[in-house]
Order: C-alpha cells, then sequence, then structure tokens
C-alpha cells in the first residue's frame, strides 16, 4: 500500500460518520444519491459506486463500526446504516440499468450501416474493348484446342515479307506502306501483319501446328475514321496432314458463329496474298449489322503456299495447311457499330463505358 492510499484511509475514517448519527447518514446517502445520478456512463458510476459503497466509503466505515458498539446502540446503527446503504445499492442498480441500455444504443447507433448511402467505389480501371475482343477471339480458338502465339513487333524482313513467299519487288515493301527501321542493312521493319508469326510457330513448334496469332501491327497509314498505323490482327495458322479448303471453311463457319450468333454465315471470294495458294477474302454475313443483315468483308485466308511450308522447313508433299487474318479494329467496327477508328485510340473513358465497362 502507498503512502498515499494509508493517508486517503485514514482521512475517510475520519470523515466517516458515527453509526447512530442520523443526519450524518442521511447526508452520506445524499451525497451517495448525487453521484449515481450524476455518473454519465458506467465508467463514472463505477468511480461513484467505489466512492460511496465501495470499502472506504462513509456507510461501509460506518458499518464497520457498529460491532464495537453498545448492544442498545447496535439494533438503532443496524437500522440506519442497513437501510442507508440499501437505498444507495438500489440507486447503484436503477442507475445501472439506464446507463447500459443507453451504452448499448450508443454502440447500435455507431455501428449502423446506412445501406441507402452511396457507395464509396475504388476507380480501378477497365480493360479497353480492343483487348477485351482480342480475349474472345483467343478464347474461342483455346475452345477448339488451339495455341496462341506470338512474335515481335520489330520483325525481320525476312520473316516479314521474304519467308511469306513476297517478291523483292512486291509493292507492299515499299515505303508508303512498311515502316522500316535504320539502318536499312539491318533490314528490320515494324511488321506490318501478324502473318510472319506463322512461319516463326512452324519454325519453333513440331508438326501438327494450330496457332492463333494476336498482336499488333504497323503500316505507315494516316489516322483516319477507318485507318490507324498502329492497329491489331489476328492471325490463324493450322498444318497438319490432309488438311483441306473445306477445314479452313468448317473453321472459320465455327468461328463466325461464336462471334456473331448461329445465324452468322461466312463467304470465300477468290483473291490473291502471296503466302496462300488458293488464297480467298472472307466476307461475313451479319445479321445483326446495323441497318440490317449484310455481307461484310472481314479479312483475308487461303491454303499455305508450298513455298512458305519450305521456307518453315516442313514438306509440302506430307504436310498442308491453312491460314486466315483478320483486324482487330475493324471487327470492333462493325460488330459493335463504330463509326470513327478516332474514338477506339483516343482513350476517352466515356468509349469504353460505352461498352459497359465500369471505370
Ligand atoms: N496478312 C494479311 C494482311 O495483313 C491478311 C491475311 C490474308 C492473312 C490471308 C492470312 C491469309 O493468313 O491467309 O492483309
Amino acid at each position: 500500500m502507498s503512502d498515499q492510499t494509508i493517508q486517503e484511509a485514514t482521512e475517510a475514517e475520519l470523515n466517516a460518520p458515527h453509526p447512530t448519527d442520523e443526519a450524518g447518514i442521511n447526508a452520506a446517502v445524499q451525497a451517495a444519491l448525487a453521484a449515481i445520478e450524476s455518473a454519465g456512463d458506467l465508467t463514472e458510476l463505477k468511480d461513484a459506486r467505489l466512492a460511496h459503497s465501495g470499502e472506504k466509503s462513509a456507510l461501509s466505515l460506518a458499518n464497520r463500526q457498529i460491532g464495537k458498539l453498545d448492544k442498545s446502540e447496535k439494533a438503532v446503527a443496524g437500522k440506519l446504516v442497513g437501510g442507508a446503504r440499501g437505498r444507495v445499492n438500489k440507486a447503484l442498480a436503477a442507475r445501472t440499468v439506464v446507463l447500459e441500455e443507453a451504452e448499448a444504443a450508443r454502440i447500435l447507433e455507431e455501428e449502423t450501416v446506412d445501406v441507402t448511402a452511396a457507395p464509396r467505389r475504388r476507380r480501378v480501371g477497365a480493360r479497353h474493348p480492343l483487348s477485351v475482343l482480342q480475349d474472345r477471339v483467343s478464347d474461342i480458338f483455346v475452345g477448339m484446342g488451339w495455341e496462341i502465339a506470338e512474335g515481335p513487333e520489330v520483325e525481320s524482313e525476312w520473316f516479314n515479307f521474304d519467308a511469306l513467299n513476297f517478291k523483292p519487288d512486291h509493292p507492299a515493301r515499299e515505303m508508303q506502306d512498311t515502316f522500316f527501321i535504320e539502318p536499312a542493312d539491318a533490314h528490320l521493319v515494324l511488321r506490318t501483319h501478324t502473318s510472319p508469326v506463322q512461319v516463326r510457330s512452324m519454325l519453333q513448334r513440331e508438326t501438327p501446328v494450330y496457332v492463333l496469332c494476336p498482336g499488333r501491327t504497323f503500316r505507315t497509314d494516316e489516322l483516319d475514321a477507318t485507318h490507324t498505323p498502329v492497329f491489331h490482327q489476328f492471325e490463324g495458322l493450322a498444318v497438319d496432314k490432309g488438311l483441306t479448303m473445306a477445314d479452313l471453311r468448317g473453321t472459320l463457319e465455327h468461328f463466325a458463329r461464336q462471334m456473331f450468333g448461329k445465324d452468322a454465315q461466312i463467304r470465300l471470294r477468290p483473291a490473291y496474298f502471296p503466302f496462300t495458294e488458293p488464297s480467298a477474302e472472307l466476307d461475313i454475313w451479319h445479321p445483326g449489322a446495323k441497318g440490317g443483315p449484310r455481307w461484310i468483308e472481314w479479312g483475308g485466308c487461303g491454303m499455305i503456299n508450298p513455298n512458305v511450308l519450305r521456307a518453315a522447313g516442313i514438306d509440302p508433299e506430307e504436310y498442308s495447311g491453312f491460314a486466315f487474318g483478320m483486324g482487330i479494329e475493324r471487327t470492333l467496327m462493325f460488330r459493335n457499330d463504330v463509326p470513327d477508328m478516332h474514338d477506339m485510340i483516343e482513350g476517352d473513358i466515356r468509349f469504353s463505358q460505352h461498352f459497359g465497362m465500369e471505370i
């Protein structure tokens, strides 16, 4: 016990009323009731309890003295002090109930959730509709057991042109289409299409090969409503024993229906590409086209030219294959009625929100 406690105890004892002192006992009761009533919370009430009914309270000290009294005084003192302590304890119990209820109400209020309040949302951003479309295309082919292949955007001229059977004087090599990378004798270009990934895939993989190659491509076009110098394509490539144009057609038809619904149809028109023979332009019958269903030019395709298979070290006598290539921007334009290419590349979030993205 510290000196201070001893001192307090002594002081309290000195101040305690005599157990037969009715006025003194009543004053102690009044002091207790006032303290109990003014306790604003359970902590304050605990202090009041200690001070007015604890071991060192005036009433407890008076009670302890009763034992030392004469027999005649004991009965009076017992009734007086007992009654006084009873009133204090009753007041304590009543105040406890009130304060406990107040405390419970306070906690309830504090923890209330306002279900009608506007939620605070963290802005996490969203994927661009072009990326979402690219994933959708990839998913469809992965669903058919194909693999995803990638190649570099800075590509050697050999992969971009020579291996794909472009003759040295082919117009696509001219400056107006291709970004050449200096120095010229490095023979590097920004790939003008995803077709070079065909050759890389054939060189890297064992036959049979079934790959989809999505990616960024570059041409020296001015940006306008239907052109952009940086755009995206996806390239499909299948190399196996005995593949025919019918396999190409069936694959593209399935793909078209996955993308445009079960009423979609495809049409192949004869065309020319150096890397396929025969070659075709692929049109799609788009049942949901704006302004009504119609045929829309979608991309190119064909049976892989034997020269390309040879460049990739595959014997065209043993294997055949088909390939196709489409633009992702173009697909998004007619699939989702985007009339102007600018909207796709300017990064205005309202464009993405229009696609249901939450940004
Ligand atoms: N690479 C061609 C282009 O960019 C598209 C293409 C046409 C890809 C025919 C192919 C294909 O795989 O067989 O215009």
